[in-house]
């Protein structure tokens, strides 16, 4: 069984998808981790951004495992490195390319097969996973998503503010929302849930509840 969950950045899918996939015993995959790393794997080789031959070449030659926690870089644990603002502010490049897309996908397929799992992205339920038996579109207005992320920043100890946030947040949707291939959309048969006002706890017992119901019926 397949569960996709989609939705922009900040929306709270991440620790959401993660802690679905532990009450179900299911397996996760994070598919943002993996165009982190074939990211950072371009600026590790010092690629010209500009040179689309050349991110495709590393994208195909890198080393990507995924065990569903951390994720290895040609044998390298870098699941806190991908988290850069460097790495982040160039996904672009890549994530806006056919060929690197196509690659990505074939390996989000490949971990997935034959597998119970969670996995959560941006196009996993109206591209990679069409036939996903529950689909999740988990969103929130920009204001909120922005305050969560502010909040979750200094729990970490790093300070930005409202304002600088939201104009990161709202430049990485334009993206997100107007990539040729694999844009961020919810799927025609996804369930939409708008997670303002609501605790991440009611957000998760909210999909677990979906998810039983549909569990249930099959
Ligand atoms: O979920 P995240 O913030 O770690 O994702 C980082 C970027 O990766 C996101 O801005 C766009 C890209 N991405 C994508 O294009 N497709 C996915 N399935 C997941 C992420």
């Amino acid at each position: 069984m397949i569960v996709a969950i989609d939705g922009p950045a900040g929306a709270g899918k991440s620790s959401i998808a993660r802690q679905v996939a532990q009450e179900l015993k299911f397996d996760f995959l994070d598919t943002g981790a993996l165009y982190r790393a074939v990211t950072l794997a371009t600026i590790r080789a010092q690629v010209d951004f500009d040179d689309t031959p050349a991110l495709v070449q590393v994208a195909r030659e890198v080393d990507l495992q995924w065990d569903g926690d951390t994720i290895l870089l040609n044998g390298d644990d870098v699941s806190s490195e991908i988290r850069s603002p460097t790495v982040t502010d160039a996904i672009r490049y890549l994530a806006d390319e056919p060929q690197i897309r196509r690659q990505l996908s074939a390996q989000q397929q490949r971990i997935a097969a034959g597998r119970n799992i969670v996995t959560e992205g941006r196009d996993q339920g109206a591209e990679v996973f069409p036939e996903a038996e529950c689909k999740f579109f988990l969103t929130a207005s920009p204001e909120e998503r922005a305050r969560r992320r502010v909040e979750q920043l200094k729990s970490e100890g790093r300070h930005m503010s409202f304002e600088q946030v939201l104009a990161a947040q709202n430049k990485r949707d334009l993206e997100d929302e107007s990539r040729p291939v694999g844009r961020l959309r919810a799927a025609d048969d996804a369930i939409v849930l708008n997670t303002d006002g609501m605790t991440p706890e009611e957000v998760l017992a909210w999909v677990l509840q979906r998810i039983r119901e549909k569990m249930e019926k099959s």
